[in-house]
């Protein structure tokens, strides 16, 4: 849709024609082949890492040399000279970039410019919050604004592709990737998915200040088992078209350039190979034309999940199932030709991939302009308004879970407020996952801002080392008021960092328990890419800040919030639950025939040593003001339901409110879940001020799939629920 409407003439189609007559088999395959500048993808590798890989044999001895260094890109300069690489993935050197693209596009035969694609998750030089922090802000327009700036900072750098949005629904918190989602709900992830199209790509891809984006994982990587990051997912068809199919149709509907299919397999079939949701679903039903790329060495992997008998299976079957570019696998590179050559693969399945890479290609404009211009880089890196939009996105990405009136600080009671735990400290770890590009020089650490503001700073303890009991009894002793940070590093959330306990470290349990014995006011902030269970914390503190990891305006933000020169706004996207062992846990779930009532209920659906209900759910999120909703009516009109709500802010301070709108379908032909979030409304109040607000309901939208993958809108009774989270109790109800 992005191609064939927007961008694409017959013109550029008779360009496309005329390369691939002219190009041999060697350079159509070399378009399909993407590397990296290290074997295995686009981060730096610690050493260690690099080691194991060398000993099991997944990179040889020259790439482990080579890794350590930036020389492996040389090794594929004589490459590209023969046309045999169609792109880079990783790269951020501006240099480099042009280094390389004046390579294809002036040495090489077919002089075709490269795709150069790179995991711009949350910003480039300026840091937004973590995806599950953004979302939290439940704010569709700064949804499209933080990909707006980050498309603007990276394409002058030379970066022309973001491997983002990562569009994976995610209800298991022991998925360390949970950190790059927008949480667990579809509704929210289909506004999510459109905006962030909307602001990567624009409405001109050739605009130098857009970029191609690249919808992942596809599909379900989010359901991976016993939230393990990379396991297998068995789930029904009708699942999948309810819960994970929804944002990805959303991103095809606004017109993604690509798609990135994920490691995982979907009952049984990788998704690397898995032609009927390739082909069928996401060309055939939802209309993609653009490109498919998969997910680093996945390809390869094909052979190592006992799905194909070898590389050569592996190419053809990644291949015919439609996957157009192999990541860093070398698996098409090596394969390909001898396949054709063969004749068990077709030269019509490379010539589609190749016109559509090309067709990506002439609507992102590189054949008129390739390069970058990187000193437009520093005019656009890092602007006071790029600045000014991490701040607000800071602050409406910060959750306030609990608060006993602790909050805001009030520096006329509290004269000596003492600042403790490491993380607070540290520049990089306000950044969370996949910032390589951040730039340091703007970000204030939290502990920066806040000694500014006269609060006492003292290490006392890290992520996982024990108190240091000397700096606690400094730190603690002429306070009165504690501000303990805790909560996970960085590298504790993200790809490859599944764990199966998510509660707080031992260490930091304890640092809870020895405030709480202290017997002073203390407040916990949060930095962690991944919701916790903080039972102790939710026990003992007299306050909780959610911060996540908010990116380069984390301290200043945070500092705001604190002492109340920003009332908190934001909403969990993700339930907190009580305990690693409840997970998956999320709010949308069936009632089942035997749901518990209170955590005593005996013969029910629930865990003799967990509770009912998460500590925090789904919707939730507290302000220094409270909101009051009343009046809720409902009309029925043709085509949708008209819902309205009296909202009153009944308390001392303005602020946001995020109103959500939920449906429960009491009886279906498919059990449904208990609430389905169908509709939020940010607004601002005024202490004292109301509004009435409306939601318009379509009766489309209270449909669900059926086994056979209609989409079905059953006459019926429902309840409609307007409030503050999903746990709210003002109710409605009609029937369709
Ligand atoms: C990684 C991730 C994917 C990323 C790719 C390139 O393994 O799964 O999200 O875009 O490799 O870095």
């Amino acid at each position: 849709m992005y191609l064939k409407s927007k961008v694409l003439t017959n013109e550029i189609e008779k360009k496309i024609n005329n390369l691939l007559d002219k190009m041999t088999l060697e350079e159509k395959i070399g378009q399909l082949h993407q590397v990296g500048p290290s074997p295995v993808g686009a981060f730096d590798i610690p050493e260690a890492e690099l080691k194991k890989m060398l000993e099991t044999g997944r990179i040889t001895q020259e790439e482990y040399e080579l890794s350590k260094t930036d020389k492996i890109l040389d090794k594929n300069e004589d490459k590209i000279r023969n046309g045999e690489i169609g792109s880079f993935l990783g790269l951020s050197d501006p240099k480099r970039i042009n280094r390389l693209q004046r390579i294809a596009v002036e040495e090489s035969r077919m002089g075709i410019p490269l795709l150069i694609g790179c995991d711009v998750i949350h910003g480039f030089n300026t840091v937004f919050p973590t995806p599950i922090a953004e979302s939290c802000s439940f704010d569709d327009e700064l949804f499209e604004q933080t990909a707006s700036v980050a498309a603007k900072e990276a394409r002058a750098a030379g970066i022309n592709w973001v491997f983002a949005p990562m569009l994976d629904i995610s209800r298991d918190a022991r998925w360390g990737r949970i950190a790059e989602s927008m949480g667990q709900d579809p509704f929210l992830a289909g506004n999510y998915a459109e905006r962030k199209v909307r602001g990567f790509q624009g409405d001109d891809l050739s605009d130098n200040s857009k970029i191609a984006a690249c919808a992942k994982h596809f599909l379900a990587y989010g359901a991976c088992e016993g939230g393990k990051d990379y396991n297998t997912v068995d789930m029904s068809l009708s699942k999948l078209y309810d819960v994970y199919l929804p944002p990805f149709k959303r991103a095809v509907e606004a017109g993604i350039a690509s798609i990135m299919t994920s490691f995982n397999d979907i009952n049984g079939v990788p998704m690397t190979a898995n032609k009927l949701l390739i082909k069928n679903v996401l060309h055939d039903e939802l209309g993609f034309d653009g490109v498919v790329v998969s997910d680093a060495t996945a390809v390869r992997e094909l052979t190592v999940h006992g799905y194909s008998k070898d590389k050569y299976a592996a190419a053809r079957d990644a291949l015919c199932a439609g996957v157009d570019i192999d990541m860093n696998s070398y698996t098409y590179f090596d394969c390909l030709k001898e396949l054709v050559e063969k004749g068990e693969v077709q030269i019509d399945n490379i010539n589609e991939a190749v016109k559509s890479i090309l067709r990506l290609k002439f609507a992102l404009g590189l054949f008129d302009n390739p390069y970058c211009d990187f000193k437009k880089l520093n005019e656009v890196s890092c602007t006071n308004e790029h600045l000014a939009l991490a701040k607000k996105a800071a602050l409406h990405s910060t959750v306030l879970l609990k608060n006993n009136g602790v909050l805001p600080i009030n520096k006329e009671k509290h004269k000596n407020i003492s600042l403790i735990g490491e993380l607070s400290d540290s520049i990089s770890e306000s950044y969370g996952c996949w910032t390589i590009y951040a730039k340091d020089e703007h970000t204030v650490t939290l502990k920066d801002a806040l000694c500014k503001e006269g609060v006492q700073y003292t290490r006392c303890y890290g992520v996982k080392d024990e108190l240091n009991e000397d700096e606690f009894k400094t730190a603690t002793e002429n306070a009165d008021l504690i501000i303990a940070v805790l909560g996970e590093s960085r590298h504790m959330s993200g790809e490859a960092h599944s764990y199966a306990d998510i509660s707080l470290p031992e260490s930091q349990k304890s640092v809870v328990k020895r405030l709480k014995e202290l017997g002073k006011p203390f407040i916990c902030v949060l930095y962690n890419g991944r919701p916790l269970c903080v039972p102790e914390v939710d026990q003992s503190a007299d306050a909780i800040v959610e911060a996540w990891q908010l990116g380069t305006k984390m301290g200043e933000a945070l500092a705001d919030i604190i002492f109340g020169r920003f009332n908190p706004c934001g909403k969990l996207t993700s339930n907190f639950p009580y305990k690693s062992g409840e997970c998956p846990s999320y709010y949308n779930h069936p009632n089942t025939g035997r749901p518990a009532a209170t955590d005593s209920d005996h013969w029910t659906c629930k865990y003799d040593d967990g509770r009912i209900k998460p500590i925090y759910s789904f919707g939730h999120g507290l302000s220094y003001t409270t909101f009051e909703y009343s009046e809720l009516q409902i009309e029925k009109a043709e085509s949708y339901l008209n819902v309205s709500v009296k909202i009153t802010n009944s308390g001392n301070y303005d602020g946001y409110e995020v109103a959500q709108l939920y449906i429960h379908d009491k009886f279906a032909s498919k059990v449904r879940p208990v609430r389905e979030l169908k509709g939020y409304k940010k607004l601002y109040l005024r202490q004292g001020e109301n509004k009435v607000v409306n939601f318009i309901l379509p009766y489309s939208d209270l449909g669900f799939h059926n086994d056979k993958l209609e989409y079905v809108i059953e006459k019926g009774d429902f309840e409609i629920f307007v409030g503050t989270d999903s746990e709210c109790e003002l109710k409605s109800e009609f029937t369709l």
